[in-house]
């Protein structure tokens, strides 16, 4: 069985795949492969696994449909059309709960270091800015005893709620499409509206599935509705994010700043005004980026692929209905 890999993946993956007896072949380049180009490269294999900016549509699964497995080295999806993979037959696997508390790591990180102004204040110093104290300057806003909004709270959100919970004593509210039953037994987690949530967060930080739903959803009128005090946190994706809405909302002041693993578009031009705010703070898409994180990520996305080789079921199938076709 031949495996094709658009992304150097961690060696753990690697030897699962190689003690599986597959031949695997890396993508080692640093460009992202055209669609026609990795459409002619799957010819030759049996299952891809991806990981970046790949885009799989329906055109790609149509002159694909040997394909026995298509495996995603992360846990969103949007990237994939996973209608047409139904429509083909073809499994597509991901990589949930083994990132989430790396990834909720990085919205607290991002959370701590806006409300202290930290990116800014290191390039600051590597300006030679630092030179006279001044007590009432780079003032930051602590996070003791506020209010953390979580958009989409599923297990990423989870772990990022328990860790300010225990951090700052922070409240919980939440607003998912229902309620979220584990979420309930987080200690005085609050299931709450859209607005609600936008009114009443110091901190916001999103954690949804981009969806049509999901697109875009934070926009003018909601940066509108939020505290001028407040944090906006996307570790999530940035389409569910309006970058220019979201600027503006900073440079009015209808929010206080912004701390971005995600942004819209990707790769962040580094001529953004964000970049140059001292409230904002942004990282290049690295919320898994751990060793231990993404040696656990390259191993499920491997065992998705050897468990359809060897006749059985993805452990961590999106599109479990093909199973039953
Ligand atoms: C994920 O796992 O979805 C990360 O955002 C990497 O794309």
């Amino acid at each position: 069985m031949k495996v094709y890999t658009t992304r150097i993946i961690p060696d753990a993956g690697i030897a699962i795949l190689k003690n599986a007896g597959c031949e695997v072949v890396q993508h080692s380049e640093s460009h992202d492969l055209l669609k026609e180009e990795l459409i002619k490269i799957c010819q030759d294999f049996d299952a891809l696994l991806i990981a970046g900016h790949v885009k799989l549509d329906e055109e790609f699964f149509s002159k694909c449909q040997h394909l026995k497995a298509v495996s995603l080295l992360s846990v969103g999806y949007d990237n994939v059309d996973i209608n047409a993979a139904t429509k083909y037959k073809i499994p597509v696997g991901h990589t949930p709960d083994v990132l989430s508390g790396a990834t909720a790591d990085t919205a607290f990180l991002l959370m701590l270091a806006v409300s202290r102004k930290a990116f800014y204040m290191y390039d600051y110093i590597k300006q030679g800015k630092w030179n006279f104290y001044q007590p009432t300057a780079n003032l930051g806003i602590e996070l003791n005893n506020k209010v953390l909004g979580i958009f989409g709270l599923g297990r990423i959100g989870i772990e990022l709620a328990k860790k300010a919970k225990g951090a700052y004593n922070m409240s919980i509210i939440y607003h998912n499409r229902k309620r979220n039953e584990e979420a309930e037994r987080l200690p005085g987690a609050r299931f709450v509206s859209f607005d609600e949530l936008l009114q009443q967060s110091d901190i916001l930080s999103v954690h949804a599935n981009l969806s049509a739903e999901t697109r875009g959803i934070f926009n003018k009128d909601a940066f509108a509705k939020m505290k001028p005090t407040s944090i906006f946190i996307n570790t999530a994706r940035g389409a569910m994010h309006n970058e220019q809405d979201l600027t503006e909302a900073l440079q009015n002041g209808s929010i206080w700043g912004a701390g971005l693993d995600v942004t819209n578009p990707e790769p962040m031009s580094k001529n953004n005004v964000l970049l140059t705010m001292p409230t904002v703070c942004v990282l290049p898409h690295q919320g898994s980026a751990t060793v231990e994180t993404r040696s656990a990520m390259a191993k499920l996305a491997a065992e998705n692929i050897v468990a359809i080789f060897e006749g059985k079921q993805m452990p961590h199938t999106v599109n479990k209905e093909v199973y039953a076709q």
